[in-house]
């Protein structure tokens, strides 16, 4: 097994290595967030291949994953997140359980989609990965795979999300990923997150 698939807690790198407090659940179901990040557009962005197969790294409650699962019911949509209190939550939707395509994972399990991936997503989570959960997040792309970073953006005045210190500004973002070794195809605004889609 590669040294990416070694799951521990080293969130060396990270702006905010603080695990994300499954207290504050709740706050991921809030159906506004569909306002400000709409689920079609996500999905216009990840580009899916037909049939492909995507991974929501950090997939929480599973929010997006059930959108996109809706959206796209011939994409295998694998929810992973490393709490199981987070997959708990996302199981008991009933939602998920009529959604055949939606798979959820742990992270533990994460060394089986070794360069399976066509489309990662990775939503409101870049400010909490390592730099060891970025390799390891890379690892898991086919060749010609690509990842879309979204997150909250620490220069604007935000109703929700992390304190500005705990996030990136769009550069910092934009830098920290291109000195992880990603190349960077397409960034683009939306009111309070910024997104990246790189390979
Ligand atoms: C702020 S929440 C965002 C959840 C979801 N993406 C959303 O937007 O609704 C971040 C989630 O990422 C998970 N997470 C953080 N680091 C992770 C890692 N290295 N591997 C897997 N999950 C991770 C946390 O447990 C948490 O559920």
């Amino acid at each position: 097994m590669s040294e990416h698939f070694i799951h521990d807690d080293d969130r060396r790198g990270a702006r905010q290595p603080e695990r994300f407090d499954p207290e504050r659940a709740a706050r991921l179901d809030d159906p506004a967030r569909f306002k400000h990040l709409p689920p079609e557009e996500v999905a216009r962005m990840l580009d899916l291949p037909a049939n492909g197969k995507l991974l929501d790294f950090g997939t929480g409650t599973g929010t997006y994953a059930i959108e996109l699962a809706r959206l796209r019911p011939d994409v295998e949509i694998v929810a992973m997140d490393e709490q199981p209190e987070m997959l708990d939550r996302l199981r008991a939707k009933p939602a998920a359980a009529l959604l055949p395509n939606l798979k959820p994972v742990l992270a533990s399990q994460i060394a089986t989609f070794k360069e399976q991936i066509d489309r990662v997503l990775a939503l409101n989570v870049l400010h909490e990965l390592g730099d060891e959960a970025l390799r390891t997040l890379h690892a898991l792309l086919k060749p010609g795979g690509t990842v879309l970073f979204i997150d909250w953006n620490a220069e604007v005045d935000r109703p929700a999300g992390p304190p500005a210190n705990h996030v990136y500004s769009p550069a910092e973002g934009r830098t920290r990923l291109e000195k992880m070794g990603f190349q960077i195809e397409m960034e683009r605004l939306f009111r309070y997150q910024y997104a990246i889609r790189a390979r």
